[in-house]
């Protein structure tokens, strides 16, 4: 099978990690052709540092641009409360690695319009780079496939009552984003909210004697005191499943719809309106929304990667 060519657009962030973790595992399927940071979980200094501490810890010679310092408009609000003041829960990487650019456009610009075939982006923070590089690069929306995106929700949210996280981060970047036209996978709240570990999961990994899991274990132990649905049982890791599609996508249900954004203040702010009214019929050029995963296949999935990786990074 033809490697697909990605970006990864994040925040790290502990999903964000376990999600990289992911992609890392699996480059027999893709070829990574740069991680681009953007502030949201934490400052875009400490997200940055922490994709290029994770580089060194995998001991990889992937390429780390940083991005956008805040979002387009708003105040940035990072999510201290849920990833810990240095954004991966106190963890401390290695330093060893250095940035390769630091300016996360004309990096994506460069990397999409020299690669031989179509770019997959995978942006799993606030959309700010991405609605920079499409309006201010036009040129290389020919050149991008797909858009597999972790954000939104087509019902309620987790940073309001109404608003996922990285949508309500930077609603404008996103309203470019899902009025764009390109074609976008969106891995909500509605599907990412099944896609994750239980309590017992993690327990395991922070007993392992493999550096990757462990590392895995101790974050998302963290994450479990400000992430987690069912009572406390199950944690989500949100930012694998924009990954986990690209792999397998036939582990979801979806169903395509139109999206747009919320850019108003108060209560609507970030919310992803979706036309959820089943008597429509959309076709494909809507975005494909996940609705249903199969969630014992995600976690062993997920689990198998990050066990793999162990093997793999020495
Ligand atoms: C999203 O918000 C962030 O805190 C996570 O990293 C994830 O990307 C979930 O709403
Ligand atoms: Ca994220």
């Amino acid at each position: 099978m033809e490697k697909r060519n990605i970006i990864i657009d994040c925040d790290p962030g502990i999903d964000d990690v376990v999600a990289l973790c992911f992609a890392a595992a699996h480059l027999d399927k893709f070829n990574i052709l740069g991680i681009t940071t953007v502030a949201g979980n934490q400052s875009i200094e400490k997200v940055t540092e922490n994709a290029l501490g994770l580089m060194s810890f995998l001991n990889s010679d992937i390429k780390v641009a940083r991005g956008a310092k805040g979002p387009l408009i708003r105040e940035k609000r990072p999510a201290a409360h849920v990833h810990g003041e240095n954004g991966v829960g106190d963890y401390q990487f290695p330093h060893t690695k250095t940035l390769y650019s630091n300016n996360a456009i004309t990096f994506m610009r460069d990397a999409i319009m020299e690669c031989d075939g179509k770019v997959t982006l995978v942006p799993v923070g606030p959309l700010t780079n991405i609605a920079l590089l499409i309006k201010t690069f036009p040129e290389v929306i020919e050149k991008i496939d797909l858009l597999s995106i972790m954000g939104g929700a087509t019902f309620g949210g987790n940073i309001t009552a109404t608003a996922e996280f990285n949508v309500w981060a930077d609603p404008e970047a996103a309203r470019i984003v899902f009025d764009s036209k390109l074609p976008i996978v969106m891995s909500g709240l509605d599907v990412t909210h099944s896609c994750g570990f239980f309590r017992d999961d993690v327990n395991n990994m922070l007993k392992s004697e493999g550096k990757i899991s462990r590392m895995c274990g101790e974050i998302l132990n963290y994450y479990f005191k400000g992430d987690h649905v069912n009572n406390g049982t199950f944690t989500p890791v949100h930012d694998a499943s924009a990954i986990m599609y690209l792999i397998h996508p036939e582990l979801y249900a979806f169903r395509h719809m139109p999206v747009t954004v919320d850019c108003s203040e108060e209560l609507g702010r970030g919310n992803t309106i979706a036309d959820v009214r089943e008597w429509f019929e959309y076709d494909k050029t809507y975005p494909k929304v996940l609705t249903g995963v199969d969630l014992e296949k995600f976690r062993e999935l997920l689990l198998e990667g990050i066990y793999g990786l162990d093997e793999k990074v020495r």
